[in-house]
């Protein structure tokens, strides 16, 4: 029996997860966190920190050890220097992540990006599993993309490939906190679903949605099952503009599976129809065909599972176990 096992993280914009798991990808211990980004990256850092250390404490007594810990972030991370280059959900811009970790944690430390996790998890343990052309796409506070092409996860020219929610769908659109405007994950996210109904609610349209403070994205997905036709409309125009996105990436990259995850993936036929429908409507019969969309099988696991798996194989494919 192997008595070493490994910790994946999973850093958003609200929340932090996290779990130990097996060299399987079987998860033993798994914990959930908020961020508390206001704090500032070391504040976020020490929770973090913080996280590993109760999860390692599992197998502290047991003779057994942690091989390492694999983290995905919300942005672009450096993979030489362990930074994290910009993070613009957390307002991040270089922040030296890893040297943090490792000097709170002692352990070896991998960094990328939280999508880019999220699709190897899918595809070690998930919908992606047999996939060789895939891409990944997170629903949550911003948009994140993944990449997989033959078989393995694909991250660009200096890491940033996949930037999926920042692709610019409506130039004049809404403020997005990377300086621009109009990109996907202003018109689609969690966060712009919230941001379409509060504008709503302010403009008086009557709706079942309260104007609470913390109103989130899922309370619109159930207003919408239920029936109400605000929540209905936001998650409409949420599939319409995902489904331009996925159009445009469906035509570049032709993969065989789309896997959509984050919270709002749980939504089903309600957001899957409408974007099946959009997407097949914006690209080419011949890549439009053949193309499964689907949803996350590790719903919200799958972000720690595919960091976990960085620990057993990183990026230039060297297995430290
Ligand atoms: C970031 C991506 C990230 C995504 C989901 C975007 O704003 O630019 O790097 O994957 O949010 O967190």
């Amino acid at each position: 029996m192997n008595d070493k096992f490994v910790i994946g993280i999973d850093l958003g914009g609200t929340n932090i997860k996290g779990a130990l798991l097996d060299l399987d990808g079987g998860i033993i211990e798994k914990r959930e966190i908020p961020t508390l980004a206001n704090a500032g990256p070391e504040a976020v850092a020490g929770r973090i920190a913080g996280m590993i250390t109760e999860l390692e404490a599992a197998v502290r007594d047991t003779g057994k050890s942690v091989a390492g810990v694999g983290i995905g972030v919300p942005g672009q991370p450096e993979r030489s220097t362990g930074e994290v280059i910009f993070a613009p959900n957390l307002y991040w811009r270089n922040v030296p992540l890893v040297k943090y970790l490792r000097r709170y944690t002692g352990l070896p430390v991998f960094l990328e990006n939280d999508a880019n996790v999220a699709a190897l998890g899918e595809q070690w343990r998930g919908a992606g599993q047999g996939s060789a052309n895939m891409v990944m796409v997170t629903i949550g506070t911003g948009i994140g993309g993944g990449i997989v092409l033959d078989g393995r996860l694909y991250t660009g020219s200096n890491g940033a490939a996949g930037e999926l929610g920042h692709a610019v769908i409506e130039p004049a659109g809404p403020q997005c906190s990377c300086g621009r405007r109009g990109c996907l994950e202003t018109l689609t996210s969690a966060t712009a679903m919230v941001r379409m109904a509060r504008e709503a609610l302010d403009r008086g349209v009557k709706t079942e949605l309260s104007k609470e403070e913390n109103l989130e994205a899922r309370d619109i997905i159930m207003a919408a099952q239920a029936g109400d036709r605000l929540a209905l409309d936001i998650v409409e125009k949420a599939a319409y503009y995902l489904g331009i996105g996925l159009g445009n990436i469906i035509n570049i990259l032709n993969p065989d599976t789309i896997v959509i995850g984050g919270g709002v993936s749980r939504a089903g036929e309600l957001l899957f129809e409408p974007l099946c429908r959009n997407a097949r409507a914006n690209c080419l019969d011949c890549a439009g065909s053949i193309v499964r969309i689907v949803p996350a099988q590790l719903g919200n696991d799958a972000g720690f599972v595919g960091a976990a798996k960085l620990v057993l194989q990183d990026n230039t494919k060297k297995c430290i176990i």
